[in-house]
């Protein structure tokens, strides 16, 4: 089966194409960084107006990229919650346009169920069950991936998501959206003895995060010194130590709940390098092994919705003509994938 995933909940165009006989053939992204950076963080209407613009381009040269006509295309998945409801729609829209016009079926995928499943177009993959750590600019949740379309949300953050917090936080420091690959840059140069910021939730007894106390205590501190460029290293090394060992502490807690020894990281964040380090020696100290999927899988992309699609459309789900959007959507509603 070809499937056409299209992927547009938030600020990044995603289309890809999925063959369950081949595997994944192209995925292609358009990332509206340059347009959101003068706000310091996405604007809604204008996500959508440049999801109108780049849809249909992208899907054209996915196609052409692996040599295929619209009439090659066995079905369409496309991302229709959670989300921003107006990009939402202009994926949700493109998506059953085409799948009418073609004759084929489509779907509606869950967005966090394409992160959950996206380790699986890797090389390397774990088994079933794992625990996947899901953290980026919207979502910071940790998941018990029992089997596909089985899922159990364990905690989520109670306010700001984590890439959400470093990039309000490198707007306190000057540092340009996205926040987090900006603070990671200087928090190289930054000392470890000069602030030292808490790990937030570190003794509650929940998988459950917070940013945004971690954000208001280090924005109180900044607020304190002149803003010369050693405090500001000083402060985002003080601010990613707090950040990435609050996941950690929950990431421990977690696996030490579930027994279990395979961890995902998926979402933007899962690019930060002590982050990633930290997951690897908390593993290794577990004997069990950490997974990161390559950034590009793990980023907002249509290849995840084309894979996550074809595993439903495969059971035989299908959708009537009227469609809809779910801008909030109960990962746990989900009916289980039959395998
Ligand atoms: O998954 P993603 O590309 O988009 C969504 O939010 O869905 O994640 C973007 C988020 C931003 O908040 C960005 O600041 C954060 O991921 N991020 C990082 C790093 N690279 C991206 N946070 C910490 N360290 C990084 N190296
Ligand atoms: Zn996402």
């Amino acid at each position: 089966m070809v499937v056409l995933g299209i992927e547009t909940s938030c600020d990044d165009t995603g289309v890809a194409v999925y063959d369950s006989a081949k595997g994944l053939l192209t995925n292609r992204f358009s990332s509206q960084i340059e347009i959101h950076r003068l706000y310091g963080g996405v604007v809604p209407e204008l996500a959508a107006r440049d999801h109108i613009r780049k849809v249909i381009p992208l899907v054209m040269s996915v196609l052409e990229d692996c040599g295929l006509e619209a009439s090659d295309i066995d079905s369409v998945a496309y991302t229709a919650g959670p989300g921003l409801v107006g990009a939402l729609l202009v994926g949700a829209t493109v998506g059953r346009s085409l799948a009418m016009a073609l004759s084929i079926p489509s779907i509606g995928v869950h967005h966090m169920e394409g992160h959950l499943l996206s380790p699986m177009l890797e090389n390397e993959f774990p088994e079933y069950p794992f625990l996947s750590l899901l953290v980026s600019g919207g979502h910071s949740m940790l998941v018990d991936v029992r089997s596909p379309g089985c899922y159990r949300l364990l905690g989520q953050t109670r306010d700001d998501a984590v890439g959400e917090a470093f990039d309000k936080f490198a707007k306190v420091l000057g540092l340009p959206y996205p926040g987090g690959p900006s603070i990671e840059k200087i928090a190289k140069f930054g000392s470890k003895r000069r602030f030292r910021f808490p790990r937030p939730m570190a003794r509650h007894k929940s998988f459950d995060f917070s940013f945004s106390g971690l954000k208001t205590h280090a924005s109180l501190e900044a607020a304190k010194h002149a803003m010369d460029e050693e405090t500001r290293c000083d402060l985002a090394f003080a601010f990613q130590e707090a950040a990435v060992g609050a996941l950690i502490i929950k990431c421990k807690f977690a696996l030490e709940h579930t027994g279990y020894r395979s961890l995902v990281v998926a979402g933007g964040v899962g690019a930060n390098q002590l982050l990633r380090k930290q997951i690897q020696e908390l593993m290794h100290s577990l004997n069990g092994k950490a997974y990161f999927p390559s950034l590009q899988l793990c980023t907002d992309n249509g290849a995840m919705i084309a894979y996550a699609g074809f595993l439903r459309l495969r059971t035989g789900n299908r959708e009537s003509l009227s469609y809809e959007v779910w801008p909030r959507w109960s990962l746990e509603s989900l009916p289980p994938i039959p395998l």
